[in-house]
């Protein structure tokens, strides 16, 4: 996810393009550039870095003109820097490229051209996209643009300049794309905050499309070449809405972007029933993996556990990073030590993965912030493509880090020739549709919240792969909420959390078809036996609904998908509640996005 600005008009561009640049800011803020086109030549200035250090460069003063494009960045491939920041120009600098998008297929075609002597000199994605253009440039730039975007895989969101023409090209396939309506002048943004205060007139376009876009006009085109429609919308929206895409807040607006996350996670990920990832590590040497992790991402990590140990048969051990790094950990021949962290920069987890490096072990990082200090300590990594995640309480990483957990497991599967059922991979490229199924019955939670947002506490219970989500459920309510919440196996309640039932201490089950449902059924019976409301979370309610009045029915899949599409109803309820009790639920009292303190 990044930002896209792009800008053709009689003012001078450089203004326009920043303070789009600053709106943008919440889709991608590890570095940026601009480039502007005077008697034709392209001027380009690119920083890591957010767009109040770059407003500072006295460089600026030199970028002048009437036409230009911006972005900001959310690094995917490539750490962020200035030589990765976009925009990417070609071998001569005739022309300028900003991409928001993953491009699968890079590697490949980065090996073509750099064999046709294109000088490459960035670590992205991108940069290839515009090396492709100069490529098939013989004098018509849109030619050369349809003919270079037929030969990507993945998504991009493009915006195109010529040093000599007076207009953009911008090229929409999976990452949003708006141009913005003006008089005698045309904008073009990622999403329509960038545009607001120009214009209220926008053009969204579609997947596939293409348009050209000049001073006074532009044109749209399927990428077959046919002409399409332009359909113009007046925006209402207020800037918070549109940052937030209409949500109250960013932490519902990352609940509900989870179908697309998980579907740009797993893009690529899945070939012909095998599992993709490029990992530096031999799985038939791994004898031993600890997991360390903080918070969420620890709570993921128990997960991890139960997905490794079933799918590769290897042990696990989950750790606190707060105590592996100081437990004078025992590392082993074979073992290998797994980070998880969501921002790549959590004191206690890289201290853990230096620990362990310094005592010999190999390490893997499972990461959504590219370029982050772990993701660099590490030997290893998945990064898990969840974008910028702006709201304190993690919801959108969380099901990413499963998700990679279990592709994590599968491939470490493989890798040891055990069987992986095909039914399981059909069910993980299902999973974006089943995570939307799951968020389907939100007016359902919604409406639990208000039957229990007043309790004095809360209980979240499960069993096996289910119970680090009932962890999970009881950290989001408590942190967003402030509402006391536990979470345990479902097995442990008569060994004294128990004695706090009563009737405003309320108990959500996760309880999904499994081999131990029915000792999670007699627990259901305790809690009732004690006069304790229960809601329960099942993809079985014909058979549950006798036992409780908030059946919350989920999507029947398979026990090791559960997990993820449980997390749904959990972050909802967290979610309503809080807000029914009118709390800062982006930023929570206390609490840090990031905590780099020890
Ligand atoms: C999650 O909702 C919390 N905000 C917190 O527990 C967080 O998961 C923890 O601080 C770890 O952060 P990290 O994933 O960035 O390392
Ligand atoms: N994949 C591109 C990069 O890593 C674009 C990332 C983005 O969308 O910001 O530079």
């Amino acid at each position: 996810m990044c930002g896209i600005i792009g800008y053709i008009g009689k003012k001078e561009a450089q203004p326009i393009l920043i303070k789009g640049l600053e709106r943008l800011e919440y889709r991608g803020y590890d570095s940026l550039g601009i480039c502007l086109q005077k008697n034709n030549k392209l001027h380009i200035l690119k920083k890591k870095g957010r767009v109040e250090d770059f407003k500072r460069l006295p460089l600026l003063a030199n970028i002048q003109g009437n036409l230009g494009i911006g972005h900001t960045r959310w690094a995917t491939h490539g750490v962020p820097s200035q030589l990765n920041a976009h925009p990417h120009t070609d071998c001569h600098q005739n022309i300028a490229i900003v991409h928001n998008g993953i491009i699968e297929n890079y590697q490949l075609l980065k090996n073509v051209l750099i064999k046709e002597g294109h000088k490459i000199v960035s670590q992205t994605d991108s940069e290839i996209i515009v090396h492709l253009i100069e490529k098939f440039y013989h004098g018509d730039l849109e030619e050369a643009v349809l003919k270079t975007v037929n030969l990507l895989e993945g998504t991009f969101g493009l915006a195109i300049m010529h040093k000599d023409k007076n207009n953009i090209i911008a090229v929409r396939r999976g990452s949003p794309l708006a141009i913005g309506i003006g008089r005698g002048e045309m904008f073009l943004a990622s999403d329509v905050s960038a545009m607001l205060e120009h214009t209220r007139q926008v053009v969204y376009l579609k997947d596939n499309q293409m348009a050209v876009i000049r001073r006074n006009s532009f044109q749209i085109k399927n990428l077959d070449g046919q002409k399409a429609e332009k359909e113009i919308k007046m925006i209402k929206w207020n800037l918070d809405q549109i940052e937030k895409s209409g949500y109250k807040h960013f932490m519902e607006k990352e609940i509900f972007e989870q179908p697309e996350t998980i579907k740009d996670l797993l893009r690529g990920k899945i070939k012909n029933n095998t599992i993709k990832l490029s990992l530096n590590i031999e799985p038939e040497r791994i004898k031993r993996i600890i997991i360390t992790a903080c918070g969420t991402s620890w709570h993921a990590a128990l997960v991890g556990k139960y997905f490794i140990e079933h799918f590769a048969r290897i042990p696990v051990v989950v750790d606190y990073a707060s105590e592996f790094r100081y437990r004078n950990p025992i590392i082993n021949e074979g073992d290998l030590v797994v980070g998880i962290s969501q921002s790549g920069e959590t004191a206690d987890t890289l201290e853990a993965i230096r620990e362990a490096k310094k005592k010999g072990a190999a390490t893997l990082g499972i990461i959504n912030v590219v370029g982050s200090t772990i993701s660099q300590a590490v030997d290893s990594g998945i990064f898990i493509h969840a974008g910028p995640e702006i709201g304190v309480a993690s919801t959108k990483a969380f099901t990413a880090q499963l998700t990679s957990l279990l592709l994590f497991a599968l491939y470490l599967a493989q890798g040891n020739n055990l069987k992986i059922e095909k039914a399981l991979i059909l069910e993980l490229k299902q999973l974006p549709n089943q995570i939307k199924e799951s968020l389907a019955n939100h007016k359902e939670i919604k409406a639990l919240a208000k039957q229990f947002y007043k309790s004095k506490g809360f209980f979240f219970l499960a069993r096996g792969v289910n119970t680090p989500i009932a962890l999970e459920g009881a950290l989001k309510l408590k942190e967003i909420s402030y509402i006391p919440a536990e979470g345990y196996p479902a097995g442990e309640m008569k060994h004294g959390p128990i004695a706090l039932i009563d009737k405003d201490f309320p108990t959500l089950f996760l309880a999904p078809r499994s081999a131990t449902l029915n000792k999670i059924i007699s627990n259901m019976q305790e809690i009732k036996a004690r006069k304790g409301e229960t809601i329960i979370v099942t993809n079985d309610p014909k058979r549950l609904k006798r036992l409780s009045h908030s059946v919350v029915e989920v999507p029947l899949t398979s026990e090791w998908i559960s997990p993820i599409i449980n997390t749904m109803p959990v972050q909802l309820l967290a979610y309503y509640i809080a807000d029914l009790k009118g709390c800062n639920i982006d930023k929570p009292r206390n609490l840090a996005k990031s905590v780099t303190v020890e």
